[in-house]
C-alpha cells in the first residue's frame, strides 16, 4: 500500500510543479512576445492528472479486487509437513456439510460427552476421547493423525484380512482403543466422524500420504526394550499427569480425563494400536510428556521403548484376536501373540530386539 501512496505524493509534487513552471513560462513568454504553446502544456498536466487519478482509485478500491481470491480447498507439498486445513476453510463448505463436519471435529474432541459411561449419544467407551491418542483433534505432525486417511482408504489391512473401509477403521478404534462397542455405520455420528476425515483429507491425492502422518517410526534398539528401566522412566517423566496408578485423572466434570489412563479396566485393550510396542514407542516420543513434538522431543529413543514395554506389560482388557491376522505371515514383527510365521519366541515379538526378525523376514522372501 506504501508504494502507490508514494507514486501518488511525487504525482502531486510534479502537478504542482507544472502549474507553477507553466504559469512561468506563459508570463515570461508574453513579455519576451514568443507565443505559449498551451495545447503541449494543458496535455502534460492532463497526463499526469490522469495518473493521480488512476493512483486513487488503485488506492480507494478493495484490495482483495486485485489478489486471487484464497484457495477453497487446502494444497499441500510433498516435503512440507501436514498440519490439517485451516478451520477457516470450513465457512467454504454449505451450512449444511459445515455443521456436519463441526460434529465430526467435536465427536473427535469430546468423544465421552457422548460415547462414554455416561455419553449422551450411547454409553459405548471406556470414556476416552479420540484425541487422546489423536492429538489436536487428528491434526498434529506426527501426532498419530489423521492426514491420510480419506486418502488411503478403502483399503486392504492385514490385521483383518480385507478391504475395510474407512468406517470400519474407525470402528476398529471404538473396539479396541475405546475398548467399547462399534458405531452404528448408517447414524448421524459416523457420518459426522466420516465428513470430518473427508474434510480433513482436502487437497490429498488419492494414494498419498502426507508428511508427518501417522505415527512416526523409531530405529529398532539391538536388545529387548527394559521394563525395568521403562518403570524407573514412567516414574520420573509420566506420573505427575498419569498417576502412580496409571489410571489417568479426571476433569472437574469428572466425566472426562484430564489425563487419560494407560493401563487397567479403563484403558485401551489388547487388540489396539498402542499395544504395539513400536505404535507406542513412536506415538510416545513425538508427543509425551505433554509438550513434546516431532521436532522437539523429550524422551530419547531408548527411553521411548523402554517406557513402552513397561506400560504395556501393566494390566490391561482383554479381546479375543483369534480373527485377527488370518494370514500368520503378515503379522507385524512386534504382534505380540503367537503364532509366527518364523521360529522367533514370542517374548521377542513383545520386546524385541525386533531387527532380527525383520533381517530374517527379509531374506525368506521369495
Ligand atoms: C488409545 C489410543 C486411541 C484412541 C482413544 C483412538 N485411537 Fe484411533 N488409532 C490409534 C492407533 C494407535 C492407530 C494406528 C496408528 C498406526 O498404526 O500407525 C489408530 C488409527 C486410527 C485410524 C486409521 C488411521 C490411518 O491413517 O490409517 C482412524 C481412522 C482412527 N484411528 C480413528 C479413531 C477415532 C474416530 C477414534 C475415536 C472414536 C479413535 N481413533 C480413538 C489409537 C487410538
Ligand atoms: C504434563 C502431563 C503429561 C505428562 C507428564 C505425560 N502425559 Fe501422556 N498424556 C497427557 C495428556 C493430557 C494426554 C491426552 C492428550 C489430549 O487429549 O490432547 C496424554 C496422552 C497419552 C497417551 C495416549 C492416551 C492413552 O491414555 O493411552 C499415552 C500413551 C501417553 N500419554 C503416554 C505418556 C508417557 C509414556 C509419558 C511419560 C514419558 C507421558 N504420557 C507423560 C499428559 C501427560
Amino acid at each position: 500500500m506504501t508504494a502507490p501512496l508514494i507514486v501518488l505524493f511525487a504525482a502531486l509534487v510534479v502537478f504542482i510543479y507544472l502549474l507553477v513552471v507553466d504559469e512561468a513560462a506563459q508570463v515570461l513568454s508574453e513579455r519576451a512576445g514568443i507565443p505559449f504553446n498551451e495545447e503541449r502544456s494543458r496535455w502534460t498536466r492532463g497526463l499526469v492528472l490522469a495518473v493521480i487519478g488512476g493512483l486513487v482509485l488503485v488506492i480507494a478500491l478493495p484490495k482483495d479486487l486485485f489478489e486471487p481470491p484464497p484457495p477453497t480447498v487446502a494444497s499441500y507439498t510433498a516435503d512440507s509437513l501436514w498440519l490439517g486445513p485451516d478451520t477457516l476453510q470450513l465457512a467454504y463448505l454449505d451450512d449444511e456439510r459445515e455443521a456436519l463436519v463441526r460434529y465430526g471435529r467435536e465427536l473427535v474432541h469430546n468423544t465421552s460427552a457422548y460415547f462414554g459411561p455416561k455419553g449422551s449419544v450411547a454409553p459405548l467407551t471406556n470414556g476416552m476421547d479420540c484425541e487422546n491418542c489423536h492429538l489436536d483433534a487428528g491434526t498434529k505432525p506426527w501426532g498419530n493423525n489423521y492426514g491420510a486417511v480419506w486418502s488411503t482408504y478403502p483399503k486392504f489391512r492385514e490385521r483383518s484380512g480385507a478391504v475395510e473401509t474407512a468406517a470400519k477403521r474407525v470402528n476398529d478404534c471404538f473396539e479396541r482403543s475405546l475398548n467399547g462397542t462399534a458405531l452404528d455405520t448408517a447414524s448421524h455420528e459416523m457420518k459426522a466422524i466420516l465428513a470430518y476425515m473427508e474434510w480433513l483429507g482436502s487437497g490429498i491425492k488419492p494414494k498419498q500420504k502426507p508428511k508427518g502422518s501417522g505415527i512416526v517410526e523409531l530405529a529398532f534398539l539391538d536388545r529387548p526394550a527394559d521394563t525395568t528401566n521403562g518403570a524407573a522412566i514412567y516414574t520420573a517423566k509420566c506420573v505427575s499427569c498419569h498417576q502412580a496408578d496409571g489410571q489417568g485423572a479426571f476433569t472437574a466434570s469428572g466425566t472426562a480425563y484430564q489425563y487419560p489412563p494407560l493401563w487397567g479396566a479403563h484403558s485401551y485393550n489388547i487388540g489396539a494400536g498402542l499395544y504395539r510396542l513400536s505404535r507406542f514407542a513412536g506415538y510416545v516420543k513425538a508427543n509425551m510428556p505433554q509438550g513434546a513434538t516431532w521436532e522437539n522431543p523429550l524422551l530419547s529413543d531408548e527411553e521411548a521403548w523402554d517406557v513402552a514395554a513397561y506400560i504395556n506389560s501393566r494390566q490391561r482388557p482383554d479381546r479375543d484376536l483369534s480373527k485377527d491376522w488370518p494370514k500368520v505371515a503378515g503379522k507385524p514383527v512386534d504382534h505380540p501373540f503367537g503364532p509366527y510365521a518364523d521360529s522367533f519366541p514370542e517374548i521377542q515379538h513383545k520386546f524385541g530386539p525386533f531387527g532380527p526378525i525383520a533381517e530374517a523376514r527379509k531374506t525368506s522372501k521369495p
